[in-house]
């Protein structure tokens, strides 16, 4: 039975050869000798398939075995288009995508007949109303990020591109969402690859990455590295790899440039936070050479953990210097919650050193990449709302939270996500993936092949020409003015005037079948400055304790006296 079909081929292959010499025979218009060679080449498939050793399922089932691979391949499209329902679809449900789709083309975004979700299923989550509906007249709402320390404030909008690099998203897709970000008037992040040429075409609001590869501003490291060898610890100089710090020079330059209006320095990303990258080297093109200032051809490393600093105070340190070097723009970084006294221990460094950063990004474990393991992105790292609230709570526990302004991703993509993020202590959101769809993405989920179907991510230059970059911009900023006006007709529903003024009690959530508690209840806050005058909780006391402002090791625990 395992072998029927090569069975099949092969006595396929004789009779019909032999009906071809003998007689000049055709069954339905096809002659004989082209079904002995039909015959043949899967008679060669099946010999090759009993051959090789990489499948074992084809070596036991030659020729039917390719049924399976081909159906495994084809296996996320069926499933896309015919099997899956409106709410069904991962990381984003087709609801979600057809919002976004809807917006981005300005098209009919009403829903007939009522809400599909099963409303008293647990984890449902709605706005409270109210019975005197407010009225919102702008729906341009932004928020001021940058202190007293800023020379250079910038009023960013509530609604921004998450950052994504060029290498990671093609050239037409970068030109595509700047352009857009341009005509609506929303920054657009880099990504930690660059501030590339298309970046600048446009002229939309930039926020610049800056990884730990320090990509535009980096030079070769100037010390020697050191490796510690196994066999007996000894420290042995030697050369290895070469390793770049940062560039003092390159970055003053690169930050004059009006375009960019704030910076932030990336300390982790939600999809694989504590996992740096390597653009292997024949990916390394000439264009992507040039947005990160490294060599043609050369593996591009991020290492995972920074060289310009290594501990919280020294981090504080960095960031006064790049907002001195930057002219006085708004300085700060983005990182998913791992560990909490890490967290805390950055509070500790910014109360300790009187230094700041202007803002923190919090983005969630839920957040997107463009690849990385699967254990990164399914289990490191805090979601979003635990994130968030955490390092909110933190801050306001330390008396900083006037001074810092909170960014957020994860998942947001409808006016409810932000009004539900603003509400948990967001000043604003960033979005990756939502405005990947706005310019086409179909979440096929192939972006680290190089074969994305929309030209969205990938460098094959064919296959980004699918992106007509004037239609796609104002796409782009269509999703953004439509989000965004969604948000001021949902918070004027709620009775307020400003997303700001949605406070987590507005916000409910079903907890059983038969419970309702508001966010205020799920996400206890904490007392403005308890971490300062000893009011915390037992939790927040005993991990403030622990966190050390000059190591991102928490100190050890002090046991209780028998
Ligand atoms: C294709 C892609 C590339 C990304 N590249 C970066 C990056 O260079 N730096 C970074 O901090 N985050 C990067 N991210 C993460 C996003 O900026 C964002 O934090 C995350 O996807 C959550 O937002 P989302 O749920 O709206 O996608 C990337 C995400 C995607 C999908
Ligand atoms: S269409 Fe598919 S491959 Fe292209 S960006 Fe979207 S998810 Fe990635």
């Amino acid at each position: 039975m395992r072998y029927a079909a090569l069975v099949v081929s092969i006595v396929g292959m004789l009779v019909f050869a032999g009906f071809a010499s003998f007689h000049s025979m055709s069954i339905v218009g096809v002659s004989a000798g082209w079904i002995a060679a039909a015959f043949a080449a899967l008679t060669a498939l099946g010999v090759y398939d009993l051959l090789q050793r990489h499948h074992a399922l084809k070596r036991n089932y030659p020729i039917l075995a390719n049924i399976r691979f081909v159906l495994e391949k084809v296996r996320p499209e069926i499933r896309q288009y015919f099997l899956e329902s409106d709410l069904d679809g991962t990381p984003f449900n087709r609801t979600k995508r057809a919002v976004v789709y809807q917006r981005a083309k300005k098209a009919l975004e009403t829903r007939p007949f009522g809400t599909e979700k099963d409303v008293y299923a647990t984890g449902y989550e709605w706005l409270a109303h109210s019975l005197a509906p407010a009225r919102v007249v702008d729906h341009d709402f932004r928020v001021r990020v940058g202190g007293p320390d800023c020379e250079h404030p910038y009023d960013i909008s509530l609604f921004n591109i998450s950052a994504m690099s060029f290498g990671s998203l093609s050239a037409n897709a970068i030109r595509a969402l700047n352009k857009g970000a341009k005509i609506g008037g929303f920054a657009h992040d880099t990504g930690e690859g660059g501030f590339s040429a298309y970046h600048r075409e446009f002229g939309g609001d930039i926020i610049w990455e800056i990884g730990s590869g320090y990509f535009g501003c980096r030079k070769p490291a100037e010390t020697p590295q050191t490796v510690v060898t196994a066999a007996d610890e000894r420290q042995i100089e030697q050369p290895r790899r070469r390793e770049y710090q940062f560039c003092e020079e390159k970055f003053t330059a690169l930050a004059a440039s009006p375009q960019i209006k704030m910076i932030e320095i990336k300390l982790s990303q939600g999809a694989k936070p504590g996992h740096g990258g390597v653009l292997p080297g024949k990916k390394v093109t000439p264009e992507i050479a040039a947005a990160r200032d490294v060599e043609v051809g050369v593996d591009c490393v991020s290492p995972a953990a920074h060289s310009a600093f290594s501990t919280p105070l020294e981090m504080m340190a960095f960031i006064a210097k790049l907002r001195k070097l930057s002219g006085g723009k708004p300085v700060g970084f983005k990182l998913c919650v791992g560990h909490k006294t890490e967290f805390m221990a950055l509070c500790k460094a910014m109360v300790e050193s009187g230094v700041a950063p202007d803002f923190i990004v919090i983005d969630g474990k839920e957040g997107g990449t463009g690849a990385a393991p699967l254990e990164f992105t399914d289990h490191i790292g805090y979601p979003l709302r635990e994130g968030l609230t955490f390092a909110h709570n933190c801050l306001v526990g330390a008396g900083l939270r006037g001074r810092v302004k909170l960014g957020a991703s994860g998942r947001v993509v409808t006016a409810f996500d932000i009004a539900r993020t603003l509400s948990l202590g967001a000043d604003w959101c960033n979005a990756a993936r939502g405005f990947m769809f706005a310019v086409g993405c179909v979440q096929s989920q192939s972006c680290h092949t190089d074969r994305c179907p929309t030209g969205v991510a990938t460098q094959n230059k064919w296959r980004q020409r699918a992106i007509v970059v004037p239609d796609k911009a104002q796409r782009v900023a269509n999703f953004h003015a439509g989000t965004l006006h969604a948000l001021g007709e949902l918070i004027a529903a709620a009775g307020v005037t400003h997303p700001a003024q949605v406070g987590r009690e507005r916000v409910m959530r079903r907890a059983s079948s038969t419970k309702v508690e508001s966010f205020a209840e799920v996400y206890p806050q904490i007392e403005a400055g308890c971490l300062l005058n000893g009011r915390a909780d037992a939790e927040y006391a005993a991990l403030w304790e622990q966190a050390d402002p000059a190591s991102f090791q928490p100190k050890p625990r002090v046991k209780a006296a028998a």
